[in-house]
């Protein structure tokens, strides 16, 4: 028992193929205990059963986190099975409209918001007496969309922008309680939905996969784009002990494509 997180419990709202499949096995090789929330218990119990065949321990909580009663079902079954939390990660991701802003229908826009904020908001107001109880601390998965304002993200722009703000303030508001929160900003994830985006790429243009690959990464210092585990590690060394000091601040995972 080496890990960063060791015995700890951790929470991953919004578990995905994605990112969040990544949080969920990092945290484990950590030596946490990993609390999965998201909607589609079939997903979730892989995951589960990846992580128990692997040595881990697992909990599968189907949780929507657009509401009230499921998220405090959530709170009272970790409580019951581990004792606490010690951290929450806020991942959960629905694709948002991807028009120009002036002609976004007002309902997708309020749809980001209800998930990426007052989804986001609902859990950590949930979970905050069992993490006062532990000390313990909040990542907020963000994006580089907070960083730019190209066309066509404003929608996404908004949900993110007010999640960060959120992250802020509450940074403040629960310092004193001893809970940190933090928020990662990853930009490309090299993961299969990307592999995919740049497949249809090449084809379009007859060009290759890597040659996609090659031109997207060369806008980076490090000439290449970070896989999911790597934007996972980050928000665990925010989640853990080592960064006991941080809170309120984002961490630009993106190999150096953005300086903030
Ligand atoms: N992928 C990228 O390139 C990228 C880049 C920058 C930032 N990010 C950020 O990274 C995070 C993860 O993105 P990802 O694409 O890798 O996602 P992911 O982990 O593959 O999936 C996120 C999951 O959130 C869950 N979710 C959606 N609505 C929910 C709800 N009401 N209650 C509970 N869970 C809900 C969905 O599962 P269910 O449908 O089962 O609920 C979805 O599969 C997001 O915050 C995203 O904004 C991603």
């Amino acid at each position: 028992m080496n890990g960063l997180l060791d015995g700890r419990t951790v929470v991953v709202s919004g578990v995905g193929p994605g990112l969040g499949k990544a949080l969920c096995l990092q945290a484990a090789a950590q030596g946490a205990k990993v609390v999965l929330a998201a909607r589609t218990e079939s997903r979730l119990n892989e995951i589960r059963d990846e992580i128990i065949d692997g040595g881990g321990i697992a909990l599968a909580v189907p949780t929507d986190i657009t509401d009230d009663e499921a998220v405090d079902s959530l709170v009272r079954t970790v409580v019951a099975e581990y004792g606490g939390a010690d951290v929450v990660i806020n991942n959960a991701f629905a694709m948002p409209s991807m028009k120009p802003l002036a002609r976004t229908d007002f309902e997708q826009i309020t749809a980001g918001l209800e998930l990426t904020v007052l989804g986001t908001l609902r859990v950590i107001k949930a979970f905050t007496e069992p993490l006062e109880a532990s000390k313990g601390s909040i990542v907020n998965i963000n994006s580089m969309v907070i960083r730019h304002s190209e066309p066509r993200y404003g929608s996404y722009k908004l949900a993110k922008s007010a999640l960060l703000a959120m992250s802020q303030t509450l940074a403040t508001e629960l310092g004193d309680k001893g809970i940190r929160i933090n928020s990662v900003a990853p930009g490309y994830i090299w993961d299969d939905q990307l592999k995919w985006y740049f497949g249809e790429i090449a084809k379009k243009y007859g060009i290759t996969t890597e040659q996609v690959y090659e031109q997207t990464a060369s806008k980076s210092d490090l000439k290449r784009l970070p896989t999911p585990d790597e934007i996972a590690r980050a928000a665990l060394f925010l989640a853990s002990d080592l960064a006991s000091a941080i809170t309120g601040h984002t961490l630009d995972v993106n190999c150096g494509e953005y300086h903030d």
